[in-house]
């Protein structure tokens, strides 16, 4: 039988520029594919807005990146991943790729028993959904999961703080419940979060494992091209195409410090 085929890139979706934790680890997993990635950035923080403003955002930049043909969709932001998806499957017939149930997923592997403890971090909106304890009760409904919203992780890893002493304080602070009463995984359920794993790994000890839904995803992603997206043939150069909502500038400046190998020579800003 012959295989089959589909050159068209991938779209790749985030609030801004903490999306390129999940390309970094799509580009390296699927090196003959092409991506554009889209940085809604004139409207980031998703993560404290409301689930109506979330689907109306996340329908609005799907549409930008299907509108340049793109075969499947990827949805780097866990915000997005929590409050949109729904709507958004419900508007496109492109296959969607969110980050909660790769992640899930990915915790699910390393759980010992039905007693573990789960831990959750996100912005405001992903925790206050609720989609990630949702997501792991479907797995094994006896689970103890504990959520915590992390709002300041985000500014810190923007603003590159990621080695300073304020913010070894503000982590330490944040994840006191998690220190008082230890979770044996910690699922890091914000796109920005993984910049911040040696801090984190360091304060919550050894005995916690983390789940980095940015490596999740590309593994659930090999999944679906072996289902409903078909690879690309044979493709020597790997193309990405950058775009954002607002100041480009400003963009590659952070991209710096999520993609310390890509270089991200040129972003086009793009009204949606
Ligand atoms: N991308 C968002 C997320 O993963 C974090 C930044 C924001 O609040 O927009 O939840």
């Amino acid at each position: 039988m012959k295989t089959q085929y589909d050159s068209r890139p991938i779209g790749i979706f985030d609030s801004g520029v903490g999306g390129l934790t999940v390309l970094k680890e799509l580009l390296a997993a699927f090196p003959n594919e092409n991506f554009i990635y889209l940085g809604d950035t004139a409207r980031v923080p998703y993560g404290a807005k409301s689930t109506r403003t979330i689907e109306r955002y996340t329908i609005q930049v799907a549409d930008f990146l299907i509108r340049r043909n793109v075969k499947g969709l990827v949805a780097a932001c866990n915000t997005a991943s929590a409050l949109g998806l729904g709507a958004l499957r419900a508007h496109c017939d492109t296959p969607v790729l969110g980050v909660i149930q790769p992640g899930c997923q990915q915790a699910m592997e390393h759980i010992k028993d039905k007693n573990s403890h789960i831990g959750i971090i996100g912005t405001r909106s992903t925790i206050a959904s609720g989609a990630y304890p949702n997501t792991l009760a479907l797995f094994e409904p006896q689970l103890k999961v504990s959520s915590l919203a992390c709002p300041l992780f985000v500014p810190l890893v923007e603003e590159g703080w990621l080695e300073h002493t304020a913010t070894r304080i503000i982590v330490e602070e944040n994840l006191a419940p998690f220190i008082k009463n230890p979770v044996d995984i910690l699922i890091l359920g914000c796109t920005h979060y993984p910049v911040l794993k040696p801090v984190i790994a360091q304060i919550l000890g050894k005995k916690t494992i983390l789940i980095d839904s940015a490596e999740a995803v590309s593994e659930s992603l090999g999944k679906l091209f072996k289902k409903v997206i078909l690879p690309t043939q044979n493709n020597n150069t790997q193309m990405v195409e950058f775009y954002v909502t607002d100041v480009a500038d400003r963009f590659q400046e952070v991209a710096g410090r999520f993609l310390d190998s890509l270089n991200v020579a040129s972003v086009e800003m793009v009204d949606l």
